[in-house]
């Protein structure tokens, strides 16, 4: 046995200024997208803003519901956007922010594992990482490139497009 270790890189900036310009930018269209954030159930609002190759930008922002569950996160409802009318036009980046007037935001808000595993989907498909910008009014903004830097242990189909020895093993569990 040994013991294995991953480590991941992300970028830790102390102001939105110290950004890059496209960067920086991003951020403002994510702080405008939580205008329309529907939470009055949590009362905590997110906005997610995607630049798309051509120079796009597309908003998103999450939208709660009395069933609670039918409610979904700002991330994607821009993903499934972007999914749904501008899937020829490669995601660059995705900045995404919170507020509440309930309690101080000291953290950048982290995507959930739902969000996450759509990131992974579309990154996959346009065959290009994304840089993921997450920041909020009082604390550090993480830029962080590609999905795998979130998931490294990431399910992808290609486990079981080569998975032939694995499905065998699986057929034949005494065989292992
Ligand atoms: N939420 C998002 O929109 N994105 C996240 O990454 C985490 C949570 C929303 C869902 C719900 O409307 C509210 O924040 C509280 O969980």
């Amino acid at each position: 046995m040994t013991n294995q270790q991953i480590k991941i890189n992300f970028k830790e900036y102390t102001t939105l200024k110290e950004l890059n310009t496209p960067a920086y930018n991003l951020c403002l269209e994510a702080v405008k997208a939580l205008k329309n954030s529907h939470s009055p159930y949590s009362k905590f609002r997110v906005g997610a803003a995607l630049r798309l190759k051509s120079g796009k930008i597309i908003h998103g922002s999450n939208q709660e519901n009395v069933a609670y569950p039918s409610g979904l996160c700002a991330e994607r409802v821009a993903l499934f956007y972007w999914g749904a009318s501008h899937p020829e036009d490669p995601i660059e980046a995705m900045a995404v922010t919170a507020a509440t007037d309930e309690f101080e935001l000291l953290q950048p808000v982290a995507s959930c594992g739902a969000c996450l595993q759509v990131m992974a989907e579309y990154e996959k498909k346009q065959n290009k990482q994304i840089e993921y910008l997450l920041f909020c009014q009082n604390g550090p903004i993480w830029v962080i490139k590609g999905i795998e830097s979130f998931l490294p242990f990431l399910f992808f189909e290609n486990r079981l497009l080569k998975g032939e020895s694995l499905k065998i093993e699986l057929n034949n569990p005494s065989a292992l």
